[in-house]
């Protein structure tokens, strides 16, 4: 016998599975899983993305497939994103505008086959511009907030036209969520939701993305003049401030797992439904760590992804969202 012991063992109630279980704080399940996909042209098309091994494009019949899938799994939204053809990129993106687009087929495609699976669609106008960046520019190569605003009016309605579920402006553009929200109800999308990208900051995490979408090539620059410094946290919480006072339903935080701390500052001064989006840079990570036998895929989707729910999201833009729906389905 020891004379002296631990007056609490906080190990106790970790000695066993079903204890461990009783005591879990949070619990990650598919229903908290956004999915982004990448849809191109043609049909039966699938094009692996390099820099983001086992993601690809899809034609919107394979995407249609997947969306099935994905529903049956219990992942509730998609996230849609365009490849669109060098030919169809324009100064002024007025491709972004075109009820035909390729984004606003894929979502009539999916909620015909799909109606119980909601369809988040990006506005920002970097999968049409010419230059890859989310506006149109000016002589200076300077993003003109006011006049992209009016076509990021013009690209929300298209997409609400089209059926999206939720109008995710990830642009950055000052006034965009008041103007986009002014637009739904005069034309009667009362229930489309806005998700703002209200702190996106502008980071080096989102290079496989800009291949995904076709616009690495064609970025001149960076996006430092609309997107947030990395250095700022106060910026983080205007920014939300401001959305939800022009109308934001939720908002989020992108990238993920770096900016945990501001997830966790939104959630508490504002008591809002959080997302947040776990990137491209930040999927390549882990997959470059499993590839070089660094890490268990796995348990490391499921530890990330659970971290972003304690952090206080209520769901995650992942990349890994069938993964992790299956192994949680398992
Ligand atoms: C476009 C947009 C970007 C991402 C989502 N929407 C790229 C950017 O801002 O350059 C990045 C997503 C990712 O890296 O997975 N405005």
């Amino acid at each position: 016998m020891h004379a002296a012991y631990p007056a609490l063992r906080l190990r106790r109630t970790r000695a066993a599975g079903w204890s461990r279980r009783l005591h879990a704080e949070h619990i990650l399940t598919p229903a908290d899983l956004i999915w982004p996909m990448f849809v191109t042209d043609g049909e039966q098309v699938e094009e692996p993305i390099a820099t983001l091994p086992g993601v690809s494009r899809w034609s919107i019949d394979l995407a249609v497939a997947r969306a099935k899938e994905a529903h049956d799994l219990g992942i509730p939204c998609l996230a849609l994103f365009p490849n669109t053809p060098r030919e169809r990129r324009s100064d002024d993106a007025a491709e972004a505008l075109n009820p035909d687009n390729l984004i606003c087929r894929a979502t009539r495609a999916i909620k015909d086959a799909v109606p119980d699976i909601g369809i988040l669609t990006d506005v920002a106008l970097d999968p049409y511009t010419a230059h890859g960046h989310d506006g149109v520019i000016d002589t200076a190569g300077y993003v003109r907030n006011d006049d992209t605003v009016e076509l990021l009016v013009g690209q929300s309605l298209n997409q609400a036209r089209a059926g999206a579920d939720i109008i995710a402006p990830s642009d950055m553009m000052d006034g965009r969520v008041g103007a986009i929200r002014a637009a739904l109800e005069r034309d009667s999308h009362v229930n489309v939701q806005i998700m703002a990208y209200a702190a996106k900051y502008a980071s080096a995490y989102y290079g496989p993305f800009r291949d995904a979408v076709g616009t690495r090539g064609l970025l001149k620059g960076d996006k430092t003049t609309y997107q947030m410094d990395p250095s700022n946290r106060e910026e983080a919480l205007r920014e939300v401030s401001l959305d939800l006072a022009e109308g934001a339903d939720s908002v989020m935080v992108k990238p993920g797992l770096p900016y945990l701390d501001i997830v966790r500052a939104v959630k508490d001064a504002f008591a809002v439904p959080v997302f947040a989006y776990q990137v491209s840079g930040e999927y390549a990570m882990i997959e470059a760590a499993v590839a070089a036998g660094a890490a268990d895929r796995d348990a490391m989707v499921l530890e990330t992804l659970l971290a972003f729910k304690r952090a206080g999201c209520a769901g995650v833009l992942t990349y890994h969202a069938v993964h992790a729906a299956r192994l949680l389905g398992a």
